[in-house]
């Protein structure tokens, strides 16, 4: 694997191999504290960022290697109409390995044709986002010791929500997983997920509207932000922004052992009141994509430790 544009390019081995490094990393961080030594990220980022752009960057730091990178498009040459495939090419003459963010579909993938060193998609609109499904793989993998015969909620904004459509797709692949999908009529997955994805693989689901009568089945649930900078109009966005706000009242019918992932940032979607609660995950979830960038890293640069 030289870049990592979408989750499906790795096998399920692939993904176990970069869930057992992550717990190494966990276990012995000295170990790994001086494996990219001399060498560099280049963190390109286009659109807002915290979690995914500094995660990169203290996941580089913290295996010995250096960072470089812009946090907007109007800090680098894209404000004077270079192209993405010109700016990588560049950028490649400098760092050892990039992660991009761009608002345009396809953008990271453009950018391997040229870069000379791996790419990994930080986020590419509303499409995918494959290291935030490492670090919730791994949240569920440390919260349910399996991928296997679990039931997947996610909630809120199915259609552009980049985490969910990558999500779906890993998860996609372990034996004994049901999705519910927990939408309004507006927000429901894209097409092709249904179809490409969970129809032509045989694998069950539900699309809902109730947050309330999904929640006794699910043993995950994600919640999701609706995805504000990708409506056409705000009318919209103000309608729906508060479909769902998860509170501890909303979680009394849930599992004991539920585990409640969100990618963030958090907006209104889940009240500040679960946080105690201790099936919420998501800081957790923050923690454990450090550790999964930092696997991702060390096999993408072929380094072995
Ligand atoms: C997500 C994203 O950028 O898609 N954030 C993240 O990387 N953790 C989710 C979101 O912005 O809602």
């Amino acid at each position: 694997m030289k870049n990592l544009i979408d989750i499906m390019q790795m096998s399920t081995e692939e993904l176990q191999e970069l869930v057992d490094r992550a717990m190494d990393i966990i276990a012995n961080p000295a170990k790994y504290a001086d494996a990219c030594r001399g060498k560099k990220l280049a963190t390109l980022f286009f659109e807002p960022s915290t979690r995914t752009r500094l995660s990169f960057e203290a996941a580089m730091y913290e295996l010995g290697g250096n960072v470089i990178g812009f946090s907007e498009a109007n800090s680098s040459s894209a404000a004077k109409g270079e192209s993405v495939a010109d700016t990588v090419r560049t950028v490649g003459c400098y760092a050892d390995i990039i992660a991009m963010r761009h608002p345009k579909e396809g953008a990271p993938l453009v950018a391997t044709r040229t870069a000379g060193v791996p790419v990994v998609n930080a986020g590419d609109g509303g499409h995918n986002h494959p290291t935030q499904t490492l670090a919730d793989l791994l949240t569920i993998y440390r919260e349910k010791g399996t991928f296997e015969n679990l039931t997947v909620g996610l909630c809120g904004d199915l259609k552009f929500g980049r985490t969910v459509h990558s999500l779906i797709s890993a998860m996609s692949r372990y034996k004994g997983v049901k999705f519910v999908l927990i939408s309004p009529e507006e927000l429901k997955v894209p097409r092709y997920i249904i179809t490409d994805i969970l129809e032509k693989n045989g694998i069950p689901f539900e699309e809902v509207t109730s947050l309330e009568d999904a929640m006794p089945q699910l043993d995950i649930l994600y919640m999701t932000r609706v995805q504000r900078e990708r409506f056409f109009n705000e009318a919209d966005y103000m309608r729906l922004k508060d479909t769902y706000i998860l509170t501890p009242e909303k979680l009394r019918n849930a599992k004991d052992d539920l585990a409640i992932l969100h990618p963030l940032p958090r907006v209104n979607e889940i009240s500040v009141a679960v946080d105690d609660d201790p099936r919420a995950c998501y800081f957790k979830q923050v923690l454990n994509g450090k550790y999964m960038r930092m696997a991702l890293i060390l096999k993408l640069l072929e380094v072995n430790v």
